[in-house]
């Protein structure tokens, strides 16, 4: 499966995925890292692996249908099936929720339907749970919404925030790789 990547920071889990493929675990093709900070850490990552980048900046747009019509062509260009959201922090909007039905994957640092949204692991430490964990799941409409393809528990009791992250981004790494080999593959399971 071909595919493409939306991050627009550190870019810690495309880099992740992006060793599964070298590694022979991941068999897909990443043919894209879009990023809508010009600035983000994720784009020397990009370059270090040869993906090809599009970073583009929101406000130079009239609308978000603009910019993802804009990007719509490019992956229909580029011949992508899927889109994996890898700390993309926008939501995706009609114009390639259409165009990708079923076909864009989000992970969350959290046990969604709990800390939806921003700080996720902030929220969950500030509740004082001592197990939170990572959620991949089909991307909606709306915030951390869709239809959830995996989980995994993390134990954070005792974690302050650093710990509780490094944790967590431990988990994910290994996690969303393999998720995203399973969809790839038994994509009919799921739908
Ligand atoms: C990850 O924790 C992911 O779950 C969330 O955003 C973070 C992105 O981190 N959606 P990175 O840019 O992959 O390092």
């Amino acid at each position: 499966k071909k595919f493409a990547i939306f991050a627009s920071g550190s870019g810690s889990n495309a880099e992740a995925i992006w060793q599964a493929i070298d590694r022979g675990d991941l068999s897909g093709e990443c043919v894209l890292l879009v990023t809508d900070k010009p600035e983000a850490k994720v784009l020397e990552r990009a370059d270090r692996f040869n993906i090809p980048t599009f970073s583009f900046e929101p406000k130079t747009y009239a609308s978000k249908a603009e910019f993802e019509q804009e990007i719509l062509v490019l992956l229909q260009a580029l011949g992508a099936d899927y889109i994996v959201l890898a700390g993309y922090m926008r939501l995706i909007g009609d114009v390639l929720l259409t165009a990708y039905p079923k076909q864009i994957i989000n992970i969350h640092p959290s046990l969604l339907p709990a800390f939806p949204g921003k700080d996720a692991i902030g929220q969950a430490l500030a509740a004082n749970v001592p197990t939170s964990g990572i959620t991949v799941h089909y991307v909606d409409a709306g915030m951390d919404t869709g239809p959830i393809i995996a989980q995994q528990d993390v134990a954070i009791a005792g974690c302050d925030a650093a710990e509780a992250a490094r944790r967590i981004q431990a988990v994910e790494h290994q996690l969303y790789p393999r998720v995203l080999q399973q969809v790839f593959i038994q994509q009919e399971v799921f739908k």
